[in-house]
C-alpha cells in the first residue's frame, strides 16, 4: 500500500499537532517509501513566511518528532515538493493564491489533480474554510482525480452542534470524501483489538456475560491542561476524549463480528454496538468528575487546574470523569463498562481490561491480591505496548496456595518493526483513500446521544470534586465501583 501522486495541504501548520504529528508523520511515510516520488505539501498560515520559513519548520519538527531516522536525500525529495501560502481563511484573494500554488505544484510534480485539505484546526473554523475551498474551486475535482477533506475532532461540543457541523462540511463534500480523525484508530494497539478477537479462537467464546463479570477502559495522563487552555476549559475530559477515544475502544470491544475488513462492515457493527449502550439511572450515581489539585509529579510539584495560565478561577471544566454505561445486547446485558480518564493521574497509561467472573467454588486458598482470582485480560494500548493475560497460580512449596500471575504479550519483543505513529498510518489512509479506520457521521451523532445527558446533568450539578495531582482521581470515581462491590484495577 503506497500513496498515488497528490497534493496534501494543511491548515494550522503552526500548531502544536502539525509540529509534533503531522509534519514528522508525513517524513515518516516518505522515509519508510510509503510517499510517491512527486508528493507535495502546502502549508497555510498567518504568518510572514515564504516557503523555504514553513520549510525550516517541517525540517525542525522532522528532526525532533520523526519516528524513523533522519535521511538528507528523502528530506530533500520531501522538501522540493513544499510550498506555503500565507493567509487569512476569511479572505477570498488568500484562497485564491491557495489555488494558484497548489495547481503550479500539482503541474510540476505531476499529482494528478489529487488534493488532500488537512483542518488541524479549531472546528469553529471548519465552516469558513470548505466555504472558501468551494468558492476558490479547489473543492470539486476533475476528470479521476479526487478531492478528500480531513477534520480534526472534536466534531461539535454536542449533538447539535455535531449536526451543524456535518451539513456545512457535507454541503461541500461528499461523504466518502469526508476523513475525520480520530487518532486512537490508527493505534496499533487499538486495531489489535479487532485482530485479538476475530483472528483467534482462544478468546470469543468466552468473550460475552457468560465469563466478563465487567469491562474497565482507561486512558490516563500524567500531564495537565498544559498550554491548551483555551481550548479545554469549557470541553472537558468528557467531550475531549470520551466521546470519542473512549467509545470507539468500548465499540471495538462490545461490537460483533463485521463481515468483512471493509469501512461499512466495520463502521455497522460499531454503530450497532454504540445504539445499544445505555447510561445508568442515576446519573449522579453512576458517573463521577474531577478537577486536579496541586499535588506532586515525577517528583516535582505542580499547580492545580484553577491555577493554571488561562483557566478561570470558577472554572467548573472536569479534568477527570468516569461513567458506568450498559450494553443492551445479547452478548452484554448485565455486564457494566466502566470509562474513566484524567489528566494529571498516577501515570500515563491506556489499557482496555476484561475482568472475568470467579470460579464458583474457591477450592484453594487465594494470597491476598487485588483481584482476589478474578481472571483478567488486559490490552494495553500505550505507552507499553501489548496484552496480559492474568490468572491464577499455584504457590510453589507445600501448600496448595493459589496467587494471581501475568502472562505477557509485548510488541517490543515479538516484532522488531516498530509500530507507526498512529497519524502516520491515518495521513496514509486518507491518501489511499481507505476509510475504515475513520468514525462516520452517524458514530459521531450515536457518541454525542450518550454523552449529552451526562453533560446535562453535570452542568446543573456544579463543581466537579476536587482531586490531588500524581493520585488516581476523586473519591466519587471509586465509590462508583465501590458501591458495585469492584475497584479499579491499577494498572
Ligand atoms: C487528544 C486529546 O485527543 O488526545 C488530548 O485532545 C490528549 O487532551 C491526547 O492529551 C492524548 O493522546 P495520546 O495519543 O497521547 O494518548
Amino acid at each position: 500500500r503506497i500513496a498515488g501522486p497528490s497534493v496534501l495541504v494543511l491548515f494550522g501548520v503552526t500548531g502544536d499537532l502539525a509540529r509534533k504529528k503531522l509534519l514528522p508523520a508525513i517524513y515518516d511515510l516518505a522515509n519508510r517509501g510509503l510517499l510517491p516520488p512527486g508528493f507535495g505539501l502546502v502549508g497555510f498560515a498567518r504568518r510572514d513566511w515564504e516557503d523555504q520559513d514553513f520549510a525550516q519548520l517541517a525540517h525542525d519538527s522532522v528532526r525532533e518528532h520523526a519516528r524513523t531516522p533522519f535521511r538528507e536525500d528523502v528530506w530533500r525529495q520531501l522538501s522540493e515538493g513544499v510550498r506555503f501560502v500565507q493567509g487569512e481563511l476569511h479572505d477570498d484573494d488568500s484562497f485564491d493564491r491557495l489555488a494558484r500554488t497548489v495547481r503550479e505544484l500539482d503541474a510540476s510534480r505531476g499529482t494528478g489533480g489529487n488534493y488532500a485539505f488537512y483542518l488541524s484546526l479549531p472546528p469553529k473554523l471548519f465552516p469558513t474554510v470548505v466555504k472558501q475551498l468551494k468558492r476558490c474551486g479547489l473543492a470539486e475535482s476533475e476528470d479521476d482525480s479526487w478531492r478528500r477533506v480531513v477534520i480534526e475532532k472534536p466534531f461539535g461540543h454536542d449533538l447539535e452542534s455535531a449536526r451543524d457541523l456535518n451539513a456545512v462540511v457535507d454541503d461541500v463534500f461528499p461523504p466518502q470524501s469526508v476523513f475525520r480523525i480520530d487518532h486512537y484508530l490508527g493505534k496499533e494497539t487499538v486495531q489489535n483489538l479487532m485482530a485479538l478477537r476475530f483472528a483467534n479462537t482462544l478468546f470469543e467464546p468466552i468473550w460475552n456475560r457468560g465469563y466478563v463479570d465487567h469491562v474497565q477502559i482507561t486512558m490516563a495522563e500524567d500531564i495537565g491542561v498544559g498550554g491548551r487552555a483555551g481550548y479545554y476549559d469549557g470541553i472537558g475530559a468528557a467531550r475531549d476524549v470520551i466521546q470519542n477515544h473512549l467509545l470507539q475502544l468500548l465499540a471495538l470491544v462490545a461490537m460483533e463480528e463485521p463481515l468483512s475488513f471493509t469501512a461499512d462492515a466495520i463502521r455497522a457493527e460499531k454503530e450497532k454496538a454504540l445504539s445499544a449502550v445505555r447510561l445508568p439511572d442515576d446519573l449522579e450515581a453512576g458517573t463521577a468528575r474531577g478537577q486536579y489539585a496541586a499535588g506532586w509529579q515525577g517528583g516535582a510539584s505542580v499547580v492545580g487546574y484553577l491555577e493554571e495560565e488561562g483557566i478561570p478561577d470558577d472554572s467548573i471544566t472536569e479534568t477527570y470523569a468516569a461513567i458506568k454505561l450498559g450494553v443492551n445486547t445479547r452478548r452484554w446485558a448485565g455486564v457494566p463498562f466502566y470509562l474513566r480518564t484524567g489528566k494529571r493521574l498516577g501515570r500515563r497509561v491506556t489499557e482496555v481490561a476484561l475482568v472475568f467472573q470467579r470460579t464458583a467454588n474457591q477450592v484453594f486458598n487465594h494470597v491476598e491480591t487485588e483481584e482476589q482470582g478474578a481472571n483478567s485480560l488486559v490490552i494495553r494500548v500505550q505507552p507499553d505496548e501489548g496484552v496480559t493475560l492474568r490468572f491464577g497460580s499455584k504457590v510453589p512449596g507445600a501448600s496448595m496456595e493459589v496467587r494471581d500471575v501475568s502472562m505477557d504479550f509485548s510488541y517490543g519483543e515479538s516484532f522488531t518493526e516498530a509500530s507507526p505513529e498512529a497519524y502516520e498510518r491515518l495521513i496514509l489512509d486518507v491518501l489511499i483513500g481507505d476509510p475504515p479506520l475513520f468514525p462516520r457521521q452517524e458514530e459521531v451523532e450515536l457518541s454525542w446521544k450518550i454523552l449529552d445527558p451526562i453533560e446535562e446533568h453535570w452542568a446543573k450539578n456544579g463543581q466537579p470534586e476536587q482531586y490531588e495531582s500524581g493520585t488516581w482521581g476523586p473519591r466519587s470515581a471509586h465509590e462508583l465501583l465501590a458501591r458495585d462491590g469492584r475497584q479499579w484495577r491499577r494498572p
